[in-house]
């Protein structure tokens, strides 16, 4: 077995203006990396703009990642701070800025570098320090070194081979209290994909399941929010936001499953948001995993088994309706990808694969 979460992370209210020291110590400039709007109504963006003041840290700011973002948007992030002496980079808002800041920190460290070399496993790795504030809580990257972007080359969206791990991840769940209710159940149905996903996996050992059971149960308790019959306040967000963040801890050892890898033609086709895009799938998975896994984590996640469970993912997200021809696109990216078909902590054959995707 081996453990490898190298993240500094600081959970509690104000953590970003609490420890501008950690944060000026990565250097003189940062790149900050937002998409257009969130972290600059939600706070996020005003704490780290005065952390960086109080540090005596320059700072210049690429806002346009869009959701999902293109390798198209990090190349020309890249290009835009190449000439500025960038000493690092700090990624603000869900996994799109995140995700984009560890692929623009690889870029700004090897001057030169192109597309290829976010898929090449034989190129130098390292980066520019990354800071990630998450003020969404679903995608765990704060804590994961995975970099997922949309390939239009290939029609699908493709981590990069790398892995960047933050330096630092400030967690602070005040962030989510201007967030949409949509957005948060998108979101924490992602967490939840990151906590089973991670178990129910080939990968899944001991210190997998530490953060996991963790995550799941800090999960259950918020439940409830995401159906409308609890309103959310401090202590719900804070709990969304770390159950978000062990999820992350629990992917960043073991991977996602098949729920992930099916979801990405979806989102890509459809523009259904990620979350609800994998937890289109994960009923699927569930019922395909053997009996007493799945029963013993549904039961940590709150819920009384897989019908209980059906009965959440309709209720939150009502009928999704994905035309043949795309489920058809997920089975054949899945199918034809053998390590995802073996990353389930089960047998997958073709006809079950068919089963969870088409029933
Ligand atoms: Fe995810």
């Amino acid at each position: 077995m081996k453990y490898y979460m190298p993240v500094r992370v600081f959970d509690e209210k104000d953590c970003v203006r609490n420890h501008w020291k950690e944060l000026g110590s990565l250097g003189k400039k940062a790149l900050i990396v937002t998409g257009k709007g969130s972290a600059f109504s939600n706070g996020s963006f005003d704490d780290i703009e005065a952390a960086l003041k109080q540090a005596d840290t320059e700072y210049m700011t690429f806002s346009d990642v869009e959701e999902n973002p293109s390798t198209d948007t990090v190349l020309a992030a890249a290009g835009k701070a190449a000439a500025e002496k960038i000493d690092f980079v700090i990624g603000i808002g869900g996994g799109s800025p995140m995700d984009a800041a560890k692929a623009i920190a690889l870029l700004l460290k090897h001057p030169g570098a192109d597309l290829q070399y976010l898929y090449d496993a034989s190129k130098d790795p390292s980066s520019l320090p990354v800071v990630c504030v998450p003020t969404t809580c679903g995608t765990g990257s704060e804590v994961t070194g995975v970099s997922v972007l949309t390939r239009h080359d290939k029609k699908t969206k493709m981590s990069m081979v790398h892995k960047v791990f933050p330096e630092f991840a400030f967690i602070d769940g005040k962030y989510l209290s201007s967030a949409s209710h949509t957005l948060i159940v998108n979101s924490a149905v992602d967490a939840l994909s990151h906590l089973l996903e991670s178990v129910i996996n080939r990968n899944a050992d001991d210190y997998v399941r530490m953060t996991a059971e963790a995550g799941l149960k800090l999960w259950a308790k918020q439940k409830d929010v995401l159906t409308g019959d609890k309103t959310a306040g401090e202590e719900e967000y804070s709990l969304l936001m770390r159950s978000s963040c062990l999820a992350g801890m629990s992917i960043a050892q073991s991977g996602t499953s098949l729920p992930h890898a099916l979801s990405y033609p979806v989102t890509y086709e459809l523009g259904i948001p990620h979350g609800k895009a994998v937890g289109c799938f994960l009923p699927g998975f569930l019922s395909a995993a053997p009996a007493d896994e799945r029963d013993g984590l549904l039961r940590l996640s709150g819920f009384s088994d897989l019908s209980d469970f059906r009965d959440f993912i309709r209720r939150v997200f009502g009928d999704i309706n994905i035309p043949e021809d795309i489920l058809g696109r997920s089975y054949e990216a899945v199918r034809n990808n053998p390590a995802k078909m073996k990353s389930a902590s089960f047998e997958v054959d073709d006809e079950m694969l068919r089963r969870m995707v088409f029933d």
